[in-house]
């Protein structure tokens, strides 16, 4: 089931969602953690970074796996999920390299799969996947159409996610393919947390609650699921 939990103010939410993710950090300090980037998080890695830095929680053994990234991306490129984590998360938590798998978006694509997929299998289960929605109910870039057992690979973005992906760049242009964990591979996390804020994202979020508008709305694989949440604002969800 993908459960909605409505909080009242985006500020809300953000509290919400570190909470539970520091507290998934606790309760397996080397868990494997999947992070989306995008707009939505910002605010809430912003305070579990503050949280975690005031308890002075244990962080040494916690690892972390690439969701998705731009194909073609340098791993500092502005508008790219690397620079972006690393900037939030990885950077200000001084979590080892060792500790960290990203897509390499500028090799070979099949190897930088690989890589990432190798990782999962020797790392995971994913503890805690922490995920966004796109407005067109993506989950990382698993785009609309995508099979409930697709794997790491590279995908021809949809033009919705290209065009709301300009915003991430600085030239006004997203590319246009992506890497991307596979719907199969969010569905073995032991727990996922799907983020939607604001009124933009109000109708996905509806048809993502319907567990028959997959696979037309990728996020509703999440209805197969059996530890995922929708976290959403109310002007993400709509007023009651
Ligand atoms: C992007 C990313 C997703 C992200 C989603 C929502 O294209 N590929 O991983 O979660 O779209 O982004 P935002 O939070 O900026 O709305």
């Amino acid at each position: 089931m993908l459960e909605p939990l409505v909080l009242p103010t985006p500020e809300a939410l953000a509290e919400h969602a570190a909470a539970a993710i520091e507290a998934a950090m606790r309760r397996s300090p080397r868990g494997l953690f999947c992070l989306a980037a995008g707009d939505t998080p910002r605010a809430t890695y912003e305070r579990l970074v503050f949280r975690l830095k005031r308890s002075q929680a244990e962080l040494s053994g916690l690892r972390f796996i690439a969701l998705d990234e731009w194909q073609g991306l340098a791993p500092d490129s502005p508008g790219g999920c690397q620079s972006f984590l690393r900037e939030t998360i990885i950077g200000p938590l001084g979590i080892a390299e060792a500790n960290v798998v990203f897509f390499d978006a500028l090799g070979d694509p099949g190897t930088a799969c690989r890589e990432v997929a190798d990782r999962r299998r020797a790392w995971g289960p994913i503890t805690l996947a922490v995920l966004g929605i796109g407005r067109n109910g993506h989950l990382g870039f698993n785009e609309p159409g995508t099979l409930a057992e697709s794997t790491v690979r590279l995908v021809v973005l949809d033009s919705t996610t290209k065009r709301v992906g300009a915003k991430y760049f600085p030239d006004g242009r997203a590319p246009r393919l992506g890497l991307t964990l596979g719907l199969a591979d969010l569905l073995t996390a032991d727990e996922v947390l799907v983020l939607a804020s604001g009124e933009a994202k109000r109708g996905i979020v509806r048809r993502a609650l319907d567990p028959s508008s997959f696979p037309e709305v990728p996020a509703a694989v999440l209805h197969r699921h059996r530890h995922a949440t929708l976290l959403a604002d109310r002007a993400a969800f709509g007023a009651e």
